[in-house]
């Protein structure tokens, strides 16, 4: 789906102070969309903020056709975007880009930092439903940075905070276990660099969403291209195109 679309917001929900979600009704989204693509939606008007914005595919709905975006607001457009309400409507392009890949032969490993969990709420429903053997490692900085806690207690997750104010304290590396897995990492950076550096030296295969400023989300501006290891040597990628889920050995982490 190449074109944007004004898609109405049919419930809103606040998570705390600076961390939102916004749901929308679509079938053709959730009969295609999958963990690892996510949506361009402007946030603002020509004359401000007109670059859209990208967000991950949260949870889904199916039986309602509804889909999920979470996020947390940490400048201008999420500002914007957290202004909108029940009723309004925006425009989004998506789902684009390409999906986490899932493994039935090895034990997933889920990690998410902060915000990072948005793609690992559905992924979590789908694992489960079709009894792929999983865990989900979530952290944060405190209890108020770890959202959807009933939800993921349905699953096999643990949870971690840098305070230990809630689940294990410390950071989410401390408590990966060690062994061949097929990983899966989104959040910050560091976070995931640090995930690919735990299991480089293992039969692993590690997984990771990048995030990058994005113009288009459509491969036309090159604004999110990163430095990617590919067979012809190391190559300016782009995320929107090629990612935003690589392998982490492709990635070239020190810049
Ligand atoms: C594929 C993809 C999926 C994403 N999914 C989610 C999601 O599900 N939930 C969520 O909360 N956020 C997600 N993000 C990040 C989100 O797009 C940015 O937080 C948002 O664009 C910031 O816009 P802003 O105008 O509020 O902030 P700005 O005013 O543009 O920036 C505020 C701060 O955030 C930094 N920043 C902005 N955009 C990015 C970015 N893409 N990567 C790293 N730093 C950035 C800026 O450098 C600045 O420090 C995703 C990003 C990508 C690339
Ligand atoms: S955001 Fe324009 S090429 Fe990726």
């Amino acid at each position: 789906m190449r074109k944007y679309r004004k898609l109405k917001i049919t419930d809103k929900k606040r998570w705390g102070n600076n961390y939102l979600s916004l749901f929308f009704e679509d079938k053709e989204i959730t009969d295609k969309v999958f963990p690892g693509n996510f949506f361009m939606i402007k946030v603002g008007n020509f004359y401000k903020n007109i670059l859209p914005r990208p967000f991950s595919i949260a949870r889904v709905f199916p039986e309602k056709s509804v889909f999920e975006i979470f996020f947390q607001v940490v400048g201008d457009g999420t500002k914007i975007l957290s202004e909108y309400n029940e009723g309004d409507e925006v425009e989004i392009l998506g789902p684009v880009g390409n999906r986490f890949p899932v493994n039935n032969d090895k034990k997933n490993i889920l990690v998410a930092g902060g915000r990072g969990i948005s793609p690992f709420l559905y992924l979590s429903k789908i694992l489960k439903s079709e009894n792929i053997d999983f865990t989900l490692f979530y952290g944060g900085k405190s209890e108020k940075d770890l959202m959807f806690k009933d939800y993921l207690s349905e699953f096999d997750t643990i949870f971690i905070t840098e305070t230990g104010d809630f689940g294990q304290k410390g950071l989410i590396t401390e408590y990966l276990p060690e062994g061949d897995f097929n990983i899966m990492t989104c959040g910050p950076d560091i976070m995931m660099k640090k995930v690919y550096e735990f299991y480089e030296n293992s039969d692993s295969s590690v997984f990771v969403s990048l995030e990058e400023r994005m113009g288009c989300g459509t491969g036309i501006c090159y604004g999110c291209a990163k430095k990617i290891i590919t067979p012809e040597g190391v190559k300016m990628v782009r995320i929107c195109q090629e990612g935003p889920v690589f392998d982490g050995g492709k990635v070239v982490w020190d810049e």
